[in-house]
């Protein structure tokens, strides 16, 4: 079985901008439920959960083809959340430490280029999705938007940051106004995590 990714601030530390309602029901509800639900379809199918859940993604076809998508899908649902929720904290500090700093540098120009940019992407994604930070396999930091529970790793990159925008994630602060709720959001966004995943990716390819 997949075991939980757990929350590494309380409930109410992201609050204001981010309340203890929402993350009650976005990490105990929404994401559980994903988990839930990917582990019942991988012992349905006699998986051996020999796959750390990142490497599932490029091992699909190990299950028959009628079950694929909706793996892919809960799949999609656990790892792309434990990302949304790793790429927050509570310290709300905005500092961005090498190497990603300098990288974001080079590829967006400064850092407020690359929160505008960010913003925008995930301002512009219609439906509901995720905005990512990625890394391509020639180590290029890349912004992209994915379709509901999609994930970077499908399509050879890895992701190192993420906003969920599927409107359970703000609609209880937020109501319709997702450009606030990504806003607010890249006050939280932990620069120190994103940089450890960063460098991890980096250590691999070197
Ligand atoms: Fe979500």
């Amino acid at each position: 079985m997949y075991q939980p990714y757990i929350l590494k601030y309380d409930d109410d530390s992201l609050e204001p901008e981010i309340s203890k309602k929402t993350v009650e029901i976005h990490y105990h509800r929404h994401y559980l439920n994903y988990l839930k639900n990917l582990n019942e379809i991988l012992r349905k199918n006699n998986y051996f959960f020999q796959y750390p859940k990142e490497e599932l993604f490029e091992n699909i076809d190990i299950f028959p083809e009628a079950d694929r998508n909706t793996i892919l899908f809960h799949l999609g649902g656990v790892v792309n959340h434990e990302l949304y929720f790793s790429s927050m904290n509570k310290n709300k500090n905005l500092k961005i430490p090498e190497p990603l700093h300098s990288h974001l540098i080079e590829k967006f120009g400064n850092i407020e280029n690359f929160m505008n940019q960010f913003l925008e992407r995930a301002s512009s994604l219609q439906g509901s999705g995720y905005t990512f930070l990625a890394v391509k396999p020639n180590q290029e930091l890349f912004l992209l938007n994915l379709p509901n529970q999609e994930s970077p790793y499908l399509y050879q990159m890895q992701p190192i940051l993420a906003i969920d925008v599927w409107e359970h994630a703000y609609y209880l602060d937020y109501y319709n106004n997702r450009k606030k709720y990504i806003e607010e959001f890249l006050k939280l966004i932990n620069f120190t995590e994103v940089n450890r995943k960063y460098q991890e990716i980096l250590k691999k390819e070197k």
